[in-house]
């Protein structure tokens, strides 16, 4: 038996952007709806055209520009908005207007002012206009979790005879739970006449933290299209997480037997990223599936289990959601196996006793810092277990340099105890004295990485670079801080020449 897909509709770009705060551009816009294609969503819902121009241009150039999922536009049950949202989606490959159009007594009674059979009729004329324009429709009664039971079928009955082709429930404030959400799904399956001729859709608000839930129990009694949005973005506390949707589908395929997305997972994380930082929306470090915390581990029991078999803490593997890998954070909580693992990831193989020694040093210093980085680490090893012999020092240096000569470096340093000088010009300062420096060591090595940063403020600034040096399959970094940069990166050079040098002949 084939597998039945869910089709993931994803409203980060119109419920989404409802999040206060967190409007897009359009160019953004663009951005993020290119990449919920590489994502593989089924349905980007690309905005309301007519709430506002730059609305309607957004959802007009994605359904111009982005090409694999259906691009759908939002529209209120008036010929306006229908109208709008049909000129914005009509260049895509596949259009669809969603109408939308309250259901429930308290909307009805409050917000729209009318009774159950004017709305009826102006939800199946909005629907006959939509399918006039266009083939793809869906039809969504506003707050339908709250909505009389036989009204709403009455509705859905009527929305589909008259064209739709899928009708959303939302639960548009986030009050249902699990068991009753389904029975919604449930009691329309049953009692409306023709319901197979439209795909059931949910999309769930999270006021109570159960817009997944919902959305998934919905989805074991006969959804099969499911709205969310990325990070669970959307209005007040949001709309149902596309990711945890997809993982828990995926990673609990026993119970839901027979049911796939087609959500290309390795790109989780990345739209994700894109998502929030395009948004300025953080993404709380404990958010299952994306959080900065969701394959971290910092207890010694559980650094301990992953490494002998990641399945021990881990239902997911990191790579599947395009997470590189595990995150053992060095803190307190650690242990000496993941102390070990990490110190070997950075090149260090200690003997047992030195082991010892640096582990006591790790503890110590975790306990003062929350966590330990591998810069820590490095220090803890080469400063302190094993001190790294100043073979290579700075004498002293003179540099010759501006915009109309070429950069002249002279350098003075001391070598296995016997004093050189040298002379190069280069590319820039640095790179003169980094030639100097060469012409009487030959390492051999290439510069692979340079940075620079202030780590005091003011102009006294003391600025620390910080460099890496390849060679062969060796990498070694090196560190220098001076108020001069100059200086400062003449040291970190020498630093790691230095480590270089004990690294070849101290194999630890
Ligand atoms: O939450 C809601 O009811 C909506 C509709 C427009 C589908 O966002
Ligand atoms: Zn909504």
């Amino acid at each position: 038996m084939g597998e039945e897909k869910i089709i993931i509709f994803d409203t980060t770009l119109r419920d989404g952007e409802q999040c206060p705060g967190a409007s897009l551009n359009i160019n953004e816009k663009i951005e993020i709806a290119k990449q919920l294609a590489i994502l593989g969503v089924d349905v980007i819902e690309a905005g309301f055209p007519v709430s506002s121009p730059g609305d309607f241009e957004a959802v007009k150039r994605v359904a111009k520009e982005v090409r694999g999922p259906i691009i759908c536009g939002l529209a209120r049950a008036i010929p306006k908005d229908i109208n709008a949202s049909y000129n914005a989606v009509r260049s895509a490959h596949r259009p669809r207007i969603h109408v939308f159009l309250a259901t429930s007594k308290i909307h009805m009674k409050y917000k729209l002012k009318k009774a159950e059979d004017e709305i009826l009729r102006l939800a199946v004329a909005a629907v006959k206009l939509a399918r006039n324009k266009c083939e793809d429709v869906e039809f969504s009664p506003e707050d339908a979790s709250r909505t009389e039971d036989k009204f709403l079928y009455k509705v859905v009955d009527a929305v589909i005879k008259a064209g739709a082709r899928t009708v959303n429930i939302p639960d548009t404030v986030g009050y249902s739970t699990p068991y009753e959400f389904s029975e919604i799904i449930k009691g329309m399956r049953q009692n409306v006449v023709g319901i197979e001729k439209a795909v059931i859709s949910v999309h769930c608000h999270n006021d109570l933290g159960l817009g997944v839930a919902n959305s998934l129990l919905a989805v074991l009694n006969g959804a099969r299209q499911v709205e969310c949005t990325i990070n669970g973005l959307g209005e007040r506390a949001g709309n149902a997480s596309l990711e945890e949707i997809v993982m828990t589908i995926r990673t609990r395929n026993d119970i839901f037997k027979g049911i796939k997305t087609c959500i290309n997972t390795k790109e989780i994380f990345k739209t994700s990223r894109l998502v929030s930082k395009l948004t300025g929306m953080p993404v709380q470090p404990n958010k299952a599936i994306v959080g900065a915390n969701a394959f971290a581990h910092e207890s010694g029991i559980h650094q301990d289990g992953v490494l002998k078999e990641s399945l021990t803490y881990e239902i997911m593997r990191p790579e599947d959601v395009g997470v590189m890998g595990t995150n053992l954070v060095l803190g307190k909580h650690s242990g000496r196996h993941a102390f070990k693992e990490r110190l070997k990831a950075l090149g260090f193989i200690l003997k047992e006793e030195k082991l010892e020694k640096a582990f006591d040093r790790f503890k110590e210093l975790a306990d003062k810092k929350k966590q330990i980085y591998d810069e820590d680490l490095e220090t803890i090893v080469n400063e302190e277990i094993s001190k790294i012999p100043e073979e290579l020092k700075l004498v002293h240096f003179y540099i010759a340099s501006g915009d109309r000569i070429k950069p002249t470096a002279t350098i003075a340093i001391k070598y296995k105890g016997k004093f050189f000088e040298s002379t190069s010009n280069g590319d820039g300062p640095v790179d003169a004295c980094y030639r100097a420096i060469d012409k009487v060591i030959k390492i051999d090595g290439k510069l692979i990485d340079y940075q620079i940063k202030s780590v005091t403020s003011g102009k006294d600034a003391l600025g620390e670079v910080s460099i890496k040096i390849g060679r062969k399959s060796d990498v070694v970094s090196g560190r220098g801080a001076s108020t001069d940069i100059i200086e400062a990166s003449i040291k970190a050079y020498i630093n790691a020449v230095n480590r270089l040098l004990h690294k070849e002949s101290h194999k630890l």
